[in-house]
C-alpha cells in the first residue's frame, strides 16, 4: 500500500518517454540493431522478418550463433555445455522447442526421456553403500508432499508480492525442520528438488513465483535429454534459417546481416534513433536497438548506455538473481559404475550440502563413451570455476572411490569445466526468481528505454530461465517494437502492482 504512489509515478514515466518517440520510422522501415544471437536475438530477428523488417544487424560477441546452448567435442562426442532438456513435455500444451525437436517437420533430434523414479534405489552415503530404499523413498514422498502444500499456499499470496516468501520458509511451515532439510540425506533429496533444477538454494528463491511453476503446469511435467550430435544449438539454426541466408551446401549462415566476434560495449539513444558501439571501434546506427544479453551481463558494466538507463530500470535488473549451473564431464577408461535400467542419475549425499550431489551416467546417450557428468552450482559452481580443473578431477575421484568402496575406481583421464559465470559475456547460467519481487517489478526489465528494448530468457513473461522462455521472448519483444515501429503505438504499458 505504501508504495502505490511512487510506483504509479514510475508507469506515468515510462508511458510519457516511450510516447514521445511514436512518430519517427522512416517510410523506409525502421533499421534495427539485435545485440546477442542466442535463442530470443535469433527469435526476435526472425519475427520482425515475418513482418518486413529486413533492414537489421545482429552483432554477436562470440563466434557463433546459440549463446547458452552449445555443444562441445569432449572424449570424441559431442556433449552439451549449456541447455541440456527440452523441459516440460506432454503436457496440455505444446512447448514450442520439442515442436522444432521432435515434431513433424521438425529437426528430429536425438532425446531421451529423463526418468528419475529410482533415485530412492541410486543414492550413496557420504562414506559409500547406498541407503536404503524405503527410507529414501520416504523422504521423496514428504518433499513432493511438502511441494504439494507450498503449490496450495502460494496460490493464497497476495499478488504484491509482500506477501512471498522463500522456498525454504515454506518448508519450514510444513515440516517444521528449523533450519530446512539437515542431514546428508534430506539434503541431497533437497538438492535434487530445488536446486538441480532452479541452480539456487530454496532458501533464497520465491515460493510465490516458481510453485506451481508455469513450465511444467502448462507443458507438461517430463523433460527429454537431448543427446543429438548436431547438438541442441540445432534449435537455435533451425529458427535462424527461416529468415538468414545460409549456405546450401555447408547450411552455415552466411547472410551479411549477422556480424560475429562484434562486442557491443556502448548504446547511446536519442529521440530520433540509436549508435550501438563496438569494441574494435565501429559505429552502427539504427531506429532502434533490441539487447539480447544475459541478465548477469545487464549486471556488469560491459555495455554502457548513454545517457544511463534510468533508476526503475537499474534497480529492476540488479535485483533479479542471476545463477549458475556447472556440468562437469568426465571420462574413465572404463566403466566401474551400475548400468541397466533405472541407473541413469544418481546422488552422492555429503554433510557438506550440494558436494558433487547428482550424478548421470550415459549408457542410453553415449553408448561406450565411459563418461560420467555431475552438475554443481552456486557457491560450489564458483569455487569450482575459480580452481584449476585437475583440483576438480581429484575431487571428484575422490568422491566416486567413496561412493564406490568395493570398485576399483581409476583415475580420470579427461575433464570438462564449463565456465559460464567467468565469461563476460554470459556471467552465469540463468535467471532465477528471488523472494518478494513481484511481476510488475519483473516487467520492468522488459519494458524498453526508449529507442531501447530488451529481451532474453530474463524478460519472458512466464519462462525465465529455459530454452523456450528465450524464444519466446524473442517474440515477445519483438512484438513490443513492431507495435512502436509499424503502428506508432509505442506506449509500454506496465501492470500496476495491485492490478
Ligand atoms: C549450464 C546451463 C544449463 C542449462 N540447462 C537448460 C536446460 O536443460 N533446459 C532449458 O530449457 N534451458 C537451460 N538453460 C537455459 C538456456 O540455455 C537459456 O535460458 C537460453 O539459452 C538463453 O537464451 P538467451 O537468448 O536469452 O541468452 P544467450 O543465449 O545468453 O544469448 C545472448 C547472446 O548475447 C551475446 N552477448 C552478450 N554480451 C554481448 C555484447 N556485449 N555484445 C554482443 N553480444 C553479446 C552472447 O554471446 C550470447 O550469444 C541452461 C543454461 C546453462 C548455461
Ligand atoms: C516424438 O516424435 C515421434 C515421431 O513423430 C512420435 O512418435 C513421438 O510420440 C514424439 N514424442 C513425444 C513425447 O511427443
Ligand atoms: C595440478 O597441476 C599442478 C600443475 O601441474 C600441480 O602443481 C598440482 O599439484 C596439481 N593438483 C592436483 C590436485 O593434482
Amino acid at each position: 500500500m505504501l508504495e502505490m504512489k511512487p510506483l504509479r509515478a514510475i508507469v506515468l514515466v515510462l508511458v510519457v518517454v516511450v510516447g514521445q518517440y511514436a512518430s519517427l520510422a522512416s517510410a523506409a522501415g525502421p533499421k534495427v540493431i539485435i545485440v546477442g544471437a542466442g535463442m530470443s536475438g535469433i527469435s526476435a530477428g526472425k519475427r520482425m522478418a515475418e513482418v518486413g523488417i529486413t533492414d537489421f544487424v545482429i552483432l554477436e560477441a562470440t563466434d557463433r550463433i546459440g549463446g547458452r546452448i552449445h555443444k562441445t567435442k569432449f572424449a570424441g562426442v559431442n556433449v552439451e555445455m549449456g541447455a541440456n532438456w527440452v523441459e516440460g513435455v506432454n503436457g496440455d500444451e505444446m512447448n514450442p522447442i520439442w515442436t522444432m525437436a521432435n515434431g513433424t517437420g521438425g529437426l528430429n533430434l536425438r532425446t531421451f526421456r529423463s526418468d528419475f523414479d529410482n533415485l530412492a534405489r541410486n543414492t550413496y552415503k557420504q562414506e559409500g553403500g547406498l541407503y536404503e530404499e524405503k527410507l529414501v523413498e520416504k523422504i521423496i514422498k514428504r518433499t513432493d508432499e511438502v511441494e504439494e502444500s507450498g503449490s496450495k499456499l502460494a496460490g493464497t499470496l497476495h499478488h504484491s508480492g509482500q506477501q512471498d516468501m522463500s522456498v525454504m520458509a515454506m518448508q519450514r511451515l510444513n515440516d517444521h525442520m528449523p533450519n530446512g532439510p539437515s542431514t546428508p540425506v534430506d539434503m541431497v533429496v533437497d538438492y535434487y528438488q530445488h536446486d538441480f533444477e532452479f541452480a539456487e538454494p530454496p532458501r533464497v528463491t520465491s515460493l510465490q513465483n516458481t510453485q506451481p511453476l508455469p513450465t511444467f503446469d502448462n507443458f507438461g511435467d517430463d523433460v527429454y535429454f537431448v543427446g543429438d550430435q548436431r547438438g541442441f544449438e540445432s534449435v537455435v539454426y533451425h529458427v535462424a534459417r527461416q529468415y538468414l541466408k545460409t549456405d546450401s551446401k555447408s547450411g552455415n549462415i552466411v547472410d551479411p546481416r549477422l556480424k560475429l566476434n562484434t562486442v557491443v560495449r556502448e548504446i547511446n539513444y536519442f529521440p530520433s534513433g540509436v549508435t550501438v558501439g563496438t569494441e574494435d571501434n565501429k559505429v552502427y546506427r539504427a531506429d532502434y536497438v533490441i539487447v539480447s544479453a544475459s541478465l548477469g551481463v545487464l549486471q556488469t558494466g560491459l555495455i554502457r548506455f548513454k545517457p544511463q538507463l534510468p533508476s526503475w530500470k537499474i534497480v529492476s535488473i540488479y535485483q533479479f538473481d542471476m545463477a549458475v549451473y556447472t556440468k562437469i564431464f568426465l571420462k574413465f577408461p572404463k566403466r566401474f559404475w551400475p548400468e541397466g535400467p533405472g541407473t541413469e542419475f544418481f546422488l552422492y549425499a555429503s554433510e557438506r550440502r550440494g558436494y558433487y550431489p547428482v550424478w548421470q551416467q550415459f549408457e542410453k546417450q553415449y553408448p561406450g563413451s565411459d563418461m560420467l557428468l555431475v552438475t554443481v552450482t552456486d557457491d560450489e559452481s564458483r569455487r569450482i570455476e575459480q580452481q584449476p580443473d585437475n583440483q576438480t578431477m581429484a575431487e571428484a575421484v575422490e568422491v566416486l572411490r567413496k561412493m564406490f568402496p568395493g570398485k576399483d575406481v581409476p583415475e580420470a583421464t579427461e575433464i570438462l569445466v564449463p565456465r559460464w559465470w567467468s565469461n563476460r559475456f554470459f556471467k552465469g547460467s540463468f535467471s532465477n526468481w528471488p523472494i518478494g519481487v513481484n511481476r510488475y517489478e519483473y516487467d520492468l526489465i522488459r519494458a524498453p528505454v526508449g529507442r531501447v528494448y530488451f529481451t532474453g530468457e530474463h524478460t519472458s513473461e512466464k519462462y525465465n530461465g529455459y530454452v523456450h522462455g528465450a524464444y519466446l521472448a524473442g517474440i515477445d519483444s519483438a512484438d513490443i517494437l513492431i507495435k512502436c515501429a509499424k503502428k506508432k503505438m509505442c506506449k509500454y504499458n506496465v501492470k500496476g502492482k495491485h492490478d
